[in-house]
């Protein structure tokens, strides 16, 4: 069922970057409470600038956003910003502190919490992501996988109540890639992905919206985008291995682990 009053309205977005390249053109999109979104297109078709979007970390050019009935402006970026959590696609981006520790306090502290929930929160993110006992070591020492790993944690220690991933699953290995795709599902917030990990997307997502040179090309459930090897064919994508040899029985048994 849908609540009336969307998480997020995305409304006739553009943008443009200061160098002239226009990376989204006249995007609008609605997503509902509870749901889970797939944001998929090929290299440079502004899913990583959309999602930049929702938690002001971009400021639009054209169009707004609201985020759960509030208009984004200046003033209260503050609060979007612990309601909407932003995983960035490169880990590089989101840790900055010199421990482990102090990355996944640092939303927390900022958050006003006390000493003792911080420390709370820290252990329970890292314990979700499976690196307890990581706090002292420097973020930029780990394997790139351990780096994704802590860069959830630090978006996790918030509570976002709208979770943003972008390429969560990209350079996992095999077991890290299914522990985050349990805890994607596990996390009981809107959720929307961008990846081009489309049978993580199967997995995970109720909704697909389909981006192309910064343009909303297409939108669907699950069944109908990622079984159509034409559509995305055309937008430089490809239907998994599994798809292709078994057709929807294949999606149905991805979907089902879901
Ligand atoms: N800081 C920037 N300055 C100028 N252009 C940029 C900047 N960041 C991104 N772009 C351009 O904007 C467009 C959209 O980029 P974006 O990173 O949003 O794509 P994407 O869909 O996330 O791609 P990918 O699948 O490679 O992650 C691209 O043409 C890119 O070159
Ligand atoms: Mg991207």
């Amino acid at each position: 069922m849908k609540d009336t009053v969307p998480a997020i309205v995305i409304k006739n977005l553009s943008y443009t970057y200061p160098d002239g390249t226009n990376a989204l053109r006249n995007v609008s999109i609605e997503i509902y409470k509870g749901e889970s979104i797939a944001i998929i297109g090929p290299n440079g078709a502004g899913k990583s600038t959309l999602l930049s979007h929702l938690n002001g970390i971009i400021e639009n050019n054209k169009g707004h956003i609201e985020i759960m009935g509030e208009r984004l402006n200046k003033k209260n970026i503050r609060k979007i910003r612990e309601r909407v959590g932003l995983v960035f696609q490169d880990p590089e981006d989101q840790l900055f502190m010199s421990t482990v520790f102090d990355d996944v306090a640092f939303g927390p502290i900022n958050m006003g919490m006390s000493e003792e929930l911080v420390r709370k929160r820290v252990k329970l993110a890292l314990k979700k992501v499976g690196l307890v006992g990581y706090e002292d070591k420097c973020p930029h020492h780990l394997s790139y996988g351990e780096k994704k790993r802590v860069a959830l944690a630090t978006i996790f220690s918030m509570h976002p109540k709208i979770l943003l991933l972008d390429e969560p699953t990209a350079n996992l290995d095999p077991k890290a890639r299914r522990k985050t795709i349990e805890l994607i599902n596990g996390y009981n917030s809107v959720k929307i992905i961008s990846s081009h990990d489309i049978e993580m997307l199967i997995e995970t997502c109720d909704r697909v919206f389909l981006l192309d040179k910064g343009r909303l090309v297409a939108k669907g459930d699950p069944r109908s985008i990622f079984t159509n090897e034409k559509l995305l064919a055309v937008h430089s994508l490809e239907i998994p291995l599994a798809l292709k040899a078994l057709g929807l029985k294949a999606f149905d048994m991805i979907r089902k682990q879901k």
